[in-house]
């Protein structure tokens, strides 16, 4: 059964950035995209880079460590159709943004 956890402030992740957030016992990548939350898994399946610190631009994180791209709105990576990384449904309740983890 999915639960809904909050994991940041909306003020937290301002447009055109990600914020490397922990729900419970995960990693999660937040990313704001001109005012709208994006969450997927935080840890790059490379070699476990810290996503939420990549670089964005439009709606593709760029990890830090060697630069996979991943569409942050699907997880999609954007060479490889086989791979996509997991992401979380998010939503904002007041001033606070929450992920639905399963
Ligand atoms: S760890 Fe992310 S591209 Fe290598």
């Amino acid at each position: 059964m999915s639960r809904w956890v909050e994991i940041a402030k909306v003020a937290d992740c301002p447009p055109g950035s990600g914020l490397e957030c922990v729900a419970e016992d995960r990693l999660v990548a937040l990313f704001n995209i001109d005012g709208s939350f994006y969450a997927l898994d935080g840890v790059c399946p490379h070699q476990g880079g810290p996503l939420a610190k990549g670089c964005v631009t439009g709606h593709i994180v760029t990890c830090p460590w060697h630069g996979w791209q991943f569409d942050v709105t699907t997880g999609q990576h954007q060479l490889s159709a086989k791979l996509v990384h997991p992401r979380f449904n998010t939503r904002v309740d007041g001033d606070h943004v929450l992920v639905e983890l399963p």
